[in-house]
């Protein structure tokens, strides 16, 4: 398969598309529709609830993304070591991340590069009616320094001791000098952070031991969601990959179609004290926790684990998707096309379940199954789809290519005797159940 199998499948089925389309797109800019949003937002709940319900000591925020611009001062955005090398084709003017870029010359044309210089990253915009340097701020980069800021108004306001974890989503934003590959590298994108607070030399555990556990704790997460073990790998970081802020760090990468192949998806950072450290010295403010035990204060190191949730539902759709030659539900019309599958985990499916009457113009078979529909529709926690148009046959593929785990089919049996068929997207089995008990069959189906 090909990212573009996944791009062509998103825009004909309302996952995702270009934004402004109708003004001929926005480099690097996604919009998310009906089944795009729902996928989306299932992968940030299956990640907060595993964060800060699952009672691993993590609690949530929702830290603005304009902040003090002293902010990306202190946390060293605003430095070379959050630039990429840029270089201009002398040519086309077309311009490259230099560290991309295969050969000397323009991959475009040909042409000339410039030296190359630094490009800083940070998204620079304007707040209040005045443009001038005093209104100047930045859309943040990442979401951790909303965490970092917060940290002496939570650990008061919630009693909170090290170790503990503060959880955030939300909009991160970067002027990447070449975005691409459908939402791999976009310049607002969306950020699922943890930073865990601890004490460095405490009973409560080392920098080695966290930094493991989470390492462990995330990569377990895309498993648990279906995502194939071989697809997955840990790639540690050289010292002069590290970031500014890390003293160690880690990649989640997954094996992405060719030409990306493996590609990083998730960041587990061990930043030490280098943000509340920072943040102290240029605020002023004290940012320390008191050891009630040592009787001294110290600042916490952090562990920090840094998904992107954009990334993630591109690699939930490429996981998920399977084309089979011929197609596997045969139908008179259809027996000789390909059909696609989508496997995603019922978690993460957009569509939970879909009613199907076996035909349409039969009123009182029409008439049961749109009963159904509308019982399951306040019943079940997601959407649920009503479709009578085309053969069932039909039908059943334009739910599996959408990933819908179970269709129920009401047939002409239904009418003599209680009962529906559900069928199961992957095993294509078909079991007879009563209308009475559906909506806690599917309930108890999904849950799994
Ligand atoms: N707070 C640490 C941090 O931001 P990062 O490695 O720069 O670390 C973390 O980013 C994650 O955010 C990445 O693994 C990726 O999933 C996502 N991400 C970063 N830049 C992105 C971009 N331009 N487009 C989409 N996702 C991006």
């Amino acid at each position: 398969m090909r990212i573009d199998d996944i791009v062509n499948l998103a825009k004909r089925r309302g996952f995702i598309a270009q934004s402004s389309e109708i003004y001929g797109g926005f480099s690097s800019s996604y919009d998310y529709g009906p089944l795009g949003v729902e996928l989306k937002n299932s992968v940030k709940s299956a990640w907060w609830n595993d964060m800060v319900y699952a009672g691993r000591n993590v609690l949530g925020l929702d830290a603005a993304i304009l902040m003090n611009p002293k902010t990306w001062e202190a946390s060293g955005h605003l430095g070379a070591g959050f630039a990429d090398p840029l270089v201009e084709c002398i040519s086309c003017h077309r311009r490259f991340r230099k560290d991309q870029l295969k050969k000397e010359s323009c991959p475009d044309c040909d042409g000339k590069l410039t030296k190359e210089r630094k490009f800083n990253l940070m998204m620079k915009t304007f707040v209040g009616p005045v443009e001038d340097a005093a209104s100047e701020t930045y859309l943040r980069a990442e979401t951790a320094q909303g965490i970092y800021l917060n940290f002496p108004w939570i650990l008061e306001s919630m009693r909170l001791k090290p170790p503990f974890g503060l959880a955030q989503i939300g909009k991160a934003f970067r002027n990447e000098i070449t975005p691409g590959n459908f939402t791999y590298r976009m310049r607002e994108f969306e950020q699922m952070e943890m930073q865990w607070f601890f004490l460095p030399a405490g009973a409560t555990g080392s920098a080695k031991h966290w930094f493991e556990h989470w390492r462990e704790q995330r990569l377990r997460w895309y498993l648990n969601l279906g995502i194939k073990k071989g697809n997955l790998r840990f790639h540690e970081h050289k010292k002069e990959e590290l970031a500014h802020y890390a003293k160690r760090a880690a990649d989640i990468q997954y094996r992405f179609p060719e030409p990306l192949g493996w590609q990083e998806i998730e960041g587990i950072h061990y930043r030490g004290d280098w943000d509340l450290s920072n943040h102290a010295k240029y605020s002023g403010r004290d940012l320390s926790y008191f050891d009630s035990e040592k009787k001294k204060k110290c600042i916490p190191h952090v562990m920090e684990t840094s998904a992107g949730a954009d990334r993630a539902v591109l690699v939930f759709l490429i996981d998920a998707y399977e084309k089979i030659a011929g197609g596997r539900t045969i139908t008179t019309q259809s027996a000789k096309e390909e059909e696609i599958i989508l496997r995603l985990h019922p978690a993460l499916s957009p569509v939970k379940v879909a009613v199907l009457p076996l035909v349409k113009n039969k009123p009182r078979l029409v008439e049961l199954a749109q009963k159904i529909y509308e019982e399951l529709r306040t019943e079940i926690n997601g959407l649920v789809q009503y479709d009578e148009s085309g053969t069932i046959g039909r039908r059943y593929r334009r739910q599996d290519e959408i990933g819908t785990p179970f269709c129920i089919t009401v047939d002409f049996e239904s009418l003599e005797k209680d009962g529906v068929t559900v069928r199961d997207r992957d095993t294509m089995k078909q079991e007879r159940i009563e209308t009475g008990g559906l909506a806690d069959y599917l309930t108890k189906k999904l849950e799994t």
